[in-house]
C-alpha cells in the first residue's frame, strides 16, 4: 500500500545524517551536470529541498553561470497545481510557504509557461528501477506533467535508499525518464 510505503521509506531517508545527504546529494548533481539532457536545457524546473530530499541546490549556480534559467514548483493547495516560477536569486526572491517549503514572495513570483520548460529535476518519496515514482500523495506532479512538452525529460532524484524492488503504478501515475542516485542511474 501506498501509505505503509510512505511511512517506512521517509523514515529512511530521514535517518540519514546532514553529511551523508550532503555528500550523496553532491554525487548525484555531479551525474546530472553529466547528463546531455541536462546540459542542453535552457531552462531548467527543480526544487528546494525539504526533509531530507536530495539537495539540487549546486545545480543552482551551475544554472546561473551559464544564464540558463532556474525554475521551480510553486503549491497551489486550492487548485491541487504547480505553478511553475523563476527564480533569479536565492536570497533575495523566497520566503517560507506551503508545508514550510521556500516559496517566492508575491512580488517574485515569475509564472513560466510549462511549455518553455525544457527539463525537469524531480523529488520524491520512492521509485523502483522501471522509473516509477512514488510522491507525497497530492498528485501535485502527476498533474503538473502531462502539460510538459511531450519530449521534456522527467529526471528523478533520489537516495539509494528510496529505491524499492517494485512499486505499483495507479493509472494516473506519470513514470519518470530517469532516476539518478548516488550508487545507480535507471533509465525508462
Ligand atoms: N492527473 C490527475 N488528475 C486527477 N487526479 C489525479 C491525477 N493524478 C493524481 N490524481 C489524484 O491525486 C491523488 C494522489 O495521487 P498519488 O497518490 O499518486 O500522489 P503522488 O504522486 O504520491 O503525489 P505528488 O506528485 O504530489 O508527490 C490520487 O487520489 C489521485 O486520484
Ligand atoms: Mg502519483
Amino acid at each position: 500500500m501506498k501509505k505503509q510505503m510512505r511511512k517506512n521509506i521517509l523514515k529512511a531517508r530521514m535517518s540519514l545524517d546532514h553529511r551523508q545527504v550532503e555528500e550523496k546529494s553532491a554525487m548525484i548533481c555531479e551525474k546530472i551536470l553529466n547528463l546531455a539532457e541536462f546540459k542542453k536545457a535552457q531552462a531548467v524546473m527543480a526544487y528546494l529541498p525539504i526533509r531530507n530530499e536530495v539537495d539540487v541546490k549546486p545545480l543552482f549556480r551551475f544554472l546561473w553561470a551559464e544564464g540558463k534559467r532556474l525554475v521551480i514548483p510553486v503549491c497551489d493547495p486550492p487548485n491541487i497545481a504547480i505553478i511553475p516560477s523563476e527564480i533569479i536569486d536565492l536570497a533575495d526572491d523566497l520566503e517560507p510557504g506551503t508545508w514550510g517549503i521556500l516559496e517566492p514572495k508575491k512580488d517574485k513570483m515569475r509564472p513560466v509557461s510549462p511549455r518553455d520548460i525544457d527539463c525537469v529535476i524531480i523529488p520524491g518519496v520512492a521509485f523502483d528501477p522501471a522509473c516509477n515514482r512514488l510522491g507525497y500523495g497530492g498528485g501535485y506532479y502527476d498533474r503538473f506533467l502531462p502539460k510538459l512538452r511531450e519530449n521534456t525529460p522527467k529526471i528523478a532524484v533520489a537516495f539509494q535508499v528510496q529505491i524499492v524492488p517494485e512499486l505499483v503504478p495507479d493509472v494516473y501515475d506519470i513514470p519518470m525518464d530517469m532516476v539518478i542516485t548516488e550508487e545507480n542511474g535507471y533509465c525508462r
